[in-house]
């Protein structure tokens, strides 16, 4: 069993305030940029095959920089990503498909706290034939949905509402052809991987996520995640 990897950190993270360390994925959270801390997770996982991490063209020196803080090394092929999460994905799916791996993780450079027993459990239910899986969390809040800005149109029954994360984890060659078929068709605005695969048809089978897998998003996440792990250093 050998697993590609892509792991996409092309985005500007604007929703995180602007740094002088550059994008979120570059930010120092304990003692390393996120990024690193990520990597540093597959780089130890057993069942990781080719790795390809998608980066935009600006950002050559920052993921340089920041892969020289990994813990450990990795074999990694770096090519650049596009306007959307979609289009960096793509272009990390055609790396990861010149090497010739029968099965693919896509994950998000701003989730480092996802560990071996998630990447177990879906590298099992690859094994046993599934063709996508989405690792996700049962949505915890009441939902709200608003008509006008800060005023409440309606209740939205969390029953059966899930939050999505990644790594969600594919046979290579359908979700390729998937990705390969929305771009053709102008679409570039799905914000993940699952709704690509239910857009192509392909099923989706929901692993159990991870609370702490959350995703790096405004500059509050930032503060979290640094506290986190400075709460496990010591
Ligand atoms: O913007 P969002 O938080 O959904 O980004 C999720 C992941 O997708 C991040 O790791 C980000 O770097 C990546 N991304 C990308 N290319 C883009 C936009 C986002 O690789 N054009």
């Amino acid at each position: 069993f050998s697993c590609g990897v892509v792991i996409v950190a092309a985005g500007r993270g604007e929703r995180a305030g602007q740094s002088a360390e550059g994008p979120k994925q570059y930010r120092t959270i304990g003692d390393r940029p996120v990024i690193a801390h990520t990597l540093d997770i597959f780089a130890t996982w057993p069942g990781a095959g080719p790795v390809v991490v998608v980066i935009h063209p600006d950002d050559e020196e920052l993921f340089a920089a920041a892969r020289k803080r990994m813990a450990g090394t990795l074999e990694l092929t770096v090519v650049h990503g596009g306007a959307t999460r979609q289009l960096s994905v793509l272009a990390g799916l055609e790396a990861v498909a010149a090497t010739g791996v029968e099965y693919v993780m896509i994950h998000d450079a701003v989730r480092p706290f996802f560990d071996h027993t998630l990447l177990d459990r879906c590298g099992a239910a690859l094994r046993e034939g599934a063709q996508a899986l989405l690792p996700a969390i049962a949505v915890a809040d009441t939902l709200k949905r608003t008509k006008a800005a800060g005023l409440v149109a309606e209740t939205v029954p969390r029953t059966d509402l899930y939050a999505a994360q990644t790594p969600q984890c594919f046979r290579l060659e359908p979700i390729l052809s998937a990705h390969r078929r929305a771009a053709a068709s102008g679409r570039s605005d799905f914000t993940d991987d699952a709704s690509i695969a239910e857009w192509a048809g392909i099923p989706v089978l929901l692993v159990e996520g991870a609370v702490d897998n959350f995703k790096l998003t405004l500059r509050r996440d930032l503060s979290m995640a640094d506290e986190k792990l400075t709460r496990m250093a010591i």
